[in-house]
């Protein structure tokens, strides 16, 4: 009996899980090479801008508006049509249920017209692999994962093994950023606005309190920092005052992720007895470029690699989803037409099971 034979991914990704209507297409060569033929992304911005946040409402019925043409344009950028796919994988969670259900019903439209296996991603393993899109980066690597929902720090062996080592009590680090930057009277989404704010501000004007100090583990907290940047703020006037803020509060939070990285850096390092030390930044407080110089600085010290994704891979995309479904694909990982959408799926499910760092509440364990 012959074994079947290994063959190159071509898979659509669908992401929907939060204010971005994303689709992509990625091919994976046998010997695990990429290439990113398509990937676009409608961001929904404008539509949530007025209200200061993403609305969930709002986003779903944005993301049902513009689904279709979404996946259409990322295959007709490829050159391929629905018959050249090996799969299609669409974000399955965790992020808003609403916007969620919507790719994925989308995708399982697609798997059971077109007679395609379906991959259920979870919104992290996709930022988990991001880095993967553009450089030859090999498992096991240790992630610091920053977004607006998520702040944790994972040693990641491959698809469907990774292993939390610490995860924020709060807030993440991209929320942090946003609702520091309102306070600031800046438009959303806060964390880029607050980086052009910070630019040429003094770091060292308002001190701001550092989190969890006399703790030796990789837990993350940021409300504290929140909250005093927010009183500070209040008492503002000048522009002078705003940017030197901004460029504070931008550092305290750089300098947490810093510390934290250090500390998980130094625990991989023994695990791993001084081999594959890798570590990699993704998720969309990646772009912010004081946090990528000090992670940076911190890597080159422990004498780790220091790999970031592109921008354009930082910040949520599709690409990332079709990625992690070609991977689960060539390891016959797939789902059936009832995976269900989910608000909360944490990436290791048994660390946040036996630690959980939000308080689980009636649905389990959010991140
Ligand atoms: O990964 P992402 O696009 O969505 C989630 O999965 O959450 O991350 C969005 C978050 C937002 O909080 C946004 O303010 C933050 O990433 N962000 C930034 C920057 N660009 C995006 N934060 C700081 N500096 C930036 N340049
Ligand atoms: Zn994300």
């Amino acid at each position: 009996m012959s074994l079947p034979q290994p063959v190159p991914q071509t898979v659509l990704g669908l992401e929907t899980s939060c204010d971005e209507t994303a689709a992509a297409v990625v091919r994976r060569t046998v010997d695990g090479q990429v290439e990113v033929l398509s990937s676009v992304v409608a961001s929904q911005i404008a539509q949530h801008a007025p209200f200061g946040g993403v609305v969930p409402e709002i986003a779903a019925r944005a993301h049902v508006e513009s689904i279709d043409l979404v996946a259409h344009r990322a295959l007709a950028e490829a050159g391929l049509g629905y018959g050249d796919l090996s799969g299609v994988a669409a974000t399955a969670g965790p992020g808003l249920v609403g916007g969620v259900m919507v790719g994925l019903s989308f995708g399982k439209a697609v798997a059971l017209a077109r007679g395609l296996p379906l991959v259920a991603v979870n919104h992290l393993e996709g930022h988990a692999v991001s880095a993967r899109l553009a450089a030859d980066l090999p498992y096991p690597f240790l992630l610091l994962l920053v977004s607006g929902g998520h702040c944790q720090l994972l040693v990641v062996n491959g698809v469907g093994a990774c292993r939390r080592l610490g995860s924020t009590i709060d807030d993440a680090a991209g929320e942090a950023f946003d609702k520091i930057a309102k306070t600031l009277g800046l438009p959303y989404p806060g964390g880029p606005a607050l980086e052009q704010l910070a630019e040429g501000g003094d770091p060292a004007r308002f001190p701001l309190p550092r989190a969890l100090l006399g703790r030796k583990d990789c837990a993350f907290s940021f409300s504290g920092l929140k909250t005093a940047a927010a009183r500070m703020a209040e008492g503002l006037s000048t522009q002078a005052e705003r940017r030197d803020l901004a460029a504070s509060a931008q550092a305290a939070i750089a300098r947490q992720l810093a510390e934290r990285s250090d500390r998980a850096m130094a625990l991989y390092a023994r695990e791993q007895e001084g081999r594959n030390l890798r570590f990699v930044v993704a998720g969309g407080v990646a772009a912010n470029a004081i946090v990528r110089q000090r992670l940076m600085e911190i890597a080159a010290e422990r004498g780790f690699s220091f790999t970031a994704p592109p921008l354009r891979y930082c910040t949520d995309n599709a690409a990332m989803i079709a990625l992690a479904g070609a991977e689960r694909l060539a390891l016959g990982l797939t789902d059936g037409l009832d995976a269900p959408a989910r608000p909360r799926w944490p990436l290791d499910e048994a660390a946040a099971l036996a630690n959980p760092t939000h308080v689980p509440g009636r649905k389990g364990a959010k991140a």
